[in-house]
């Protein structure tokens, strides 16, 4: 992998950080995630709410039977699940919605949005038991061609899209990219910002930063959402990630930004110790993914915390728990849910393209706007 970086630099220079992500995560035989099979869980590089176990899923499947009913339970439905991994949360949510809802269940297209060869193998042969009514295109424009009611979702799949890096210097910004250094090793070296879309997110934050503040911007938000919203009929969206608003993002005191790397349960902030061996990731700028999806047509329904959003959710399921408790699945809840594990730490943003009045929504505004 070092190699074909080191290739590419040497031909046309540095590389921006999203072209240097798109190899060292993306990369089709080397990247992090084309052989990363096992790398989330116990025995992997980080827990994420599906390692958890299938309660997350099975509250996830409840959203999508109210989005499901809320549509006039039609008579064709579709959920497309992006950066599915090994299919351990399709299975979860494709189990507790065939016992849910027979009838939903019946009438359901599940596509799994997925670039890497080696993960739709894994998926495959994980969802084997499903094969009639899971789909693996190599692109949504069929989908787009027969748009249908339903849902789009990727548990932690924003925070690893490719993100630019920056930093504040003499009251102005330069861009972070991927050069050599003098040693001949793979080094940051700044440049001027020349990316017309890239001025534009910085715009949008201001300059009012410190000298050698340093932070990442994505400004791939639209691109990403585009086709999976063409591919639904007034669709739902849901991105449960690590991450803030705006103004919390960006405060002048995260001076150093919240780019990491993952490996053996251990973070790290230099990206250039493993190319292709360890995970890539920065937080998640929910404002601009907000912004990205209004921009395509959509509406704000929901910004909460994790924890307050799961157990909304989960009102029936906690119901059913009274005097029939499964131990091992409140445990689950717990660790979903508590504000020191992940309820705490990760958001859920959901976006609707239906129309319609939302309870929610005024809320959700003032966190991610203020
Ligand atoms: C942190 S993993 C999350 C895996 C899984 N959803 C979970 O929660 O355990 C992020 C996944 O997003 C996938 N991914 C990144 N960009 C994608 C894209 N444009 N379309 C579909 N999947 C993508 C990666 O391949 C990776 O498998």
């Amino acid at each position: 992998m070092e190699g074909i970086l080191r290739g590419k630099i040497h031909a046309a220079g540095p590389l921006t950080f999203p072209d240097y992500l798109m190899d060292h995560l993306y990369h089709p035989e080397l990247g992090y995630y084309a052989n990363a099979v096992r790398k989330i869980g116990r025995g992997g590089d980080f827990f994420t709410s599906v390692s958890v176990g299938p309660l997350f899923g099975e509250l996830l499947a409840r959203r999508f039977l109210r989005h499901f009913r809320e549509s006039g339970s039609p008579s064709r439905w579709r959920l497309i699940e992006c950066g599915a991994h090994d299919g351990s949360l399709a299975a979860d949510v494709l189990r507790a919605l065939r016992r849910l809802d027979a009838t939903a269940f019946s009438r359901l297209e599940y596509v799994i949005a997925e670039p890497l060869a080696a993960l739709k193998r894994a998926q495959q042969d994980r969802l084997a038991e499903f094969s009639e009514i899971v789909a693996f295109p190599d692109s949504l424009a069929d989908a787009a061609r027969a748009p249908l009611p339903g849902a789009a979702f990727g548990n932690e799949l924003l925070d690893a899209l490719p993100f630019h890096v920056v930093e504040r210097r003499d009251g102005r910004w330069l861009e972070c990219r991927v050069g050599i250094g003098s040693g001949d090793e793979l080094a940051w070296q700044t440049a001027e910002i020349d990316d017309p879309r890239l001025a534009a997110e910085l715009e949008k934050i201001g300059g009012d930063f410190p000298d050698g503040y340093r932070t990442e911007l994505r400004t791939c938000y639209g691109d990403f959402l585009a086709p999976l919203a063409s591919a639904l009929d007034q669709g739902l969206m849901i991105w449960p990630d690590y991450g803030f608003a705006r103004a919390d993002y960006y405060h002048p005191d995260r001076r150093a930004g919240t780019l990491r790397t993952f490996l053996d349960h251990r973070a790290g902030e230099d990206p250039f110790v493993s190319p292709g061996g360890c995970d890539v990731t920065a937080h998640v700028d929910f404002t601009a993914v907000a912004e990205a999806a209004i921009a395509l047509g959509a509406r704000v329904l929901e910004f909460e915390r994790q924890g307050a959003w799961l157990t909304s959710l989960a009102r029936e399921w906690l119901m059913a728990q009274e005097g029939r408790p499964d131990a091992a699945a409140l445990r689950q809840f717990q660790t979903l849910t508590h504000p020191a594990h992940l309820g705490g730490a990760f958001q859920v943003i959901e976006l609707s393209w239906r129309p319609g009045t939302v309870a929610d929504a005024e809320t959700a505004a003032r966190r991610l706007w203020g």
